[in-house]
């Protein structure tokens, strides 16, 4: 069964949207299993920029079926504007989108109850788009099914269980049920084409020895259980959520991990290797680092080898991906993370205290001034770049498999394990 998943291993924002945009050409089924409205995965299909937020990449392949696995959290008002756009630039969708008719509808009230969270003291800096208050109605069993959308009275009894729950929290920012039902209605009619039983239709796709692709969102340090808990986002980023955000299980032959060559992250939280100076600012600026949900700064620093070894320990990467190499073209110096002061342990401490007081210990390497926007083969990069991608390799212990070296659609190259 030639199965592919592709994951961010860092806070997200690895520029996973350009290489799965590639490798969608080679495959027959592209997957999302989790998130929702809060990923933004920039691409540049015929040469014009498209930011998908909830559609798996696939969309823009004519030969792919694209499915939204039940781990998935749907803003259907969203995913309708996303439809029209995609299609208006010639993708139709009939017949190649399936949406699962388990997976949770974020709601006008979970929209709220965000805005809510995040203006008080438990801040941790999200997107808004709702995600966390979607994923806890659905594990407290209160939760909107994309199938509810396709039935009154189910709709109604599942709005008026969440709301008698939520109201007390919300007061009267409570929305009505009757305010969301016919929205909502409305939205399910014009999806119903799309919703079926996505996980079976999956299971013919691996029996019949179909090529598929599982495209992560966020990164692995935004994993609700691995990351940087509470400044997480809400689903499983990891290779391990794929099982259940698909609702079958199945080995996988290649898991792709992407790291920036450098590291960022948006929103709250610790970040080791921050760069609150003049570099970080390069990075921002050099990168183009603004996010592309929400337009926020991202924060900036030095790639953390030791963090990115974890994560790929835990969540299976067999190569790595790295992108955005040249962004470090002209730095005299580059610096990689190997390691913490005073922390002696394999792992990385769950403790969110602990973490936030770990402090990088730096491999300083000499950079290169070249452009190598243009180079399409390893030994086509300036000897201190393919330095640097030993280093990664032998600190993270995993082969480098693909290196990207510029925003166009073919400015990467693969490397011959
Ligand atoms: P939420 O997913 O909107 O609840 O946000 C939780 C955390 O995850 C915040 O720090 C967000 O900035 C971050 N986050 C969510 N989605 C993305 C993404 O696609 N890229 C980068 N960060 C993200």
């Amino acid at each position: 069964m030639p199965t592919t998943a592709i994951l961010g291993l860092q806070w997200g924002d690895e520029g996973k949207g350009k290489l799965v945009d590639s490798l969608c050409a080679r495959h027959d089924l592209c997957v999302r299993f989790q998130g929702g409205g809060n990923a933004g995965h920039t691409v540049y299909p015929e040469g014009r920029k498209i930011v998908l937020h909830h559609l798996p990449t696939g969309v823009l392949h004519r030969q792919c079926v694209n499915v939204m696995g039940q781990g998935m959290v749907i803003d259907p008002d969203r995913l309708l504007d996303e439809i029209a756009e995609v299609e208006a630039r010639g993708f139709a969708l009939k017949g190649r989108l399936v949406i699962s008719d388990r997976a949770a509808v974020t709601t006008p009230m979970h929209l709220s109850l965000d805005g809510i969270r995040e203006s008080g003291s438990g801040k941790v800096g999200t997107t808004k788009r709702g995600i966390g208050p979607t994923y806890a109605d659905r594990y407290d069993r209160i939760g909107v099914r994309m199938v509810d959308l396709l039935d009154r009275t189910s709709l109604k009894e599942a709005l008026e269980r969440a709301v008698a729950v939520r109201a007390c929290q919300m007061g009267k920012q409570a929305p009505s049920v009757d305010s969301m039902l016919e929205p909502l209605l409305q939205a399910g009619e014009k999806l119903k084409p799309y919703i079926a039983d996505a996980a079976l239709l999956l299971a013919e796709g691996l029996r019949e020895q179909r090529r598929v692709l599982f495209e992560g969102a966020q990164g692995a340090m935004l994993d609700v259980g691995q990351g940087t808990y509470p400044f997480v986002t809400s689903s499983h980023t990891l290779s391990t959520g794929i099982p259940a955000g698909c609702g079958l299980v199945t080995p996988l032959q290649d898991v792709i991990g992407v790291t920036k060559a450098y590291c960022t992250r948006v929103g709250d939280g610790p970040f080791p290797t921050e760069l609150n100076d003049a570099t970080g600012e390069l990075l921002r600026t050099k990168g183009g680092e603004f996010g592309a949900t929400t337009g926020r700064p991202r924060r900036c620093g030095w790639i953390d080898l030791f963090a990115l070894r974890y994560v790929c320990r835990i969540s299976g990467i067999t190569r790595l991906a790295i992108t955005k190499l040249d962004v470090l073209s002209g730095m005299e110096t580059v610096r990689v993370g190997v390691g913490y002061k005073d922390h002696n342990e394999p792992g990385l401490p769950a403790d969110i205290r602990r973490f936030s007081a770990l402090r990088p210990k730096y491999e300083a390497l000499p950079g290169w001034s070249e452009d190598i926007s243009g180079v399409r083969d390893l030994a086509g990069l300036p000897a201190n770049a393919q330095a640097l991608l030993r280093v990664i390799e032998q600190q993270v212990g995993v082969p480098v498999g693909i290196v990207s070296v510029g925003p166009g659609r073919d400015a990467w190259f693969t490397v011959a394990g």
